[in-house]
């Protein structure tokens, strides 16, 4: 499976299975956790057998059966776009492992048995799991909508790797993100249309996915600086 073919089976789920993850597939979700973590410099935990930390009451949003989670740990709002860069990371091979994800931010952080270091707090989690169901596509904004190229044609690759953008998951599905291939075709800008609430982890998220889809298309490309 490329990864094009992951970020399009992706959908976010919540519902899960009772069966928790186990053996080798625990072994390498607990892997991956921790060469993110690595990688990144975030504090980003697995956090096992606690459905407590979804135990809330609220009108909708609400993820049921998941007794796994990934914390991502912060001060305030610091580290919020690579929080989403990473963590989709971790979305994106989870599913290539046969398992389902959804970000959450409507969770009981205080019941996360994440270990709280230096000040730091959950500042966002994932559910993780078997998904009762695959999860389905949702309603998306036009890649016209969310791009601007500003010398067409664009190269085919800024196609697929849009589609990837148009795909990644965003909190309340806002999708607040324009992405701007510059004159020449090789450098791409990457913004939030708004600030505040969870904008800059979502670009984090679209950031990931169109990287991986233009990567697997081998393009010649890079972000603006
Ligand atoms: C930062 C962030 C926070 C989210 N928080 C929640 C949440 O608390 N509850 C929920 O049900 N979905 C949550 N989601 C999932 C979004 O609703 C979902 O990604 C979006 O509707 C698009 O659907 P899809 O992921 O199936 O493509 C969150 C997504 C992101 C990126």
């Amino acid at each position: 499976m490329g990864v094009m073919d992951t970020i399009r089976a992706r959908h976010s789920v919540r519902d899960y299975e009772d069966t928790p993850i186990e053996g080798n597939k625990l072994y390498m979700l607990k892997n991956l956790v921790a060469d993110v973590a690595v990688c990144s410099g975030l504090d980003i935990q697995l956090v096992t057998d606690n459905p407590e930390a979804f135990n809330i009451v609220a009108r909708f949003g609400i993820v049921r059966g998941a007794s796994t989670h990934i914390a991502f740990l912060a001060k305030g709002s610091e580290a919020d776009e690579a929080i989403g860069y990473w963590g989709q990371r971790i979305a994106l091979a989870a599913q290539e492992m046969g398992l389902n994800t959804c970000w959450v931010a409507i969770m009981a952080r205080k019941k996360s048995k994440a270990k709280l270091t230096d000040g730091k707090k959950v500042r966002l989690g994932m559910a993780i799991g078997y998904g009762k169901t695959q999860g389905k596509p949702r309603k998306t904004k036009s890649v016209s909508e969310l791009s601007v190229i500003e010398s067409a044609p664009a190269p085919a690759w800024f196609g697929a790797a849009m589609e990837a953008a148009q795909l990644a998951p965003t909190a309340m599905n806002n999708q607040n993100f324009r992405i701007t291939l510059r004159a020449g075709g090789r450098t791409v800008k990457a913004e939030a249309t708004k600030t505040g609430g969870w904008n800059s982890v979502d670009l984090g998220i679209v950031k990931r996915n169109f990287e991986e889809a233009a990567n697997e298309c081998k393009a010649d490309w890079r972000w603006e600086s």
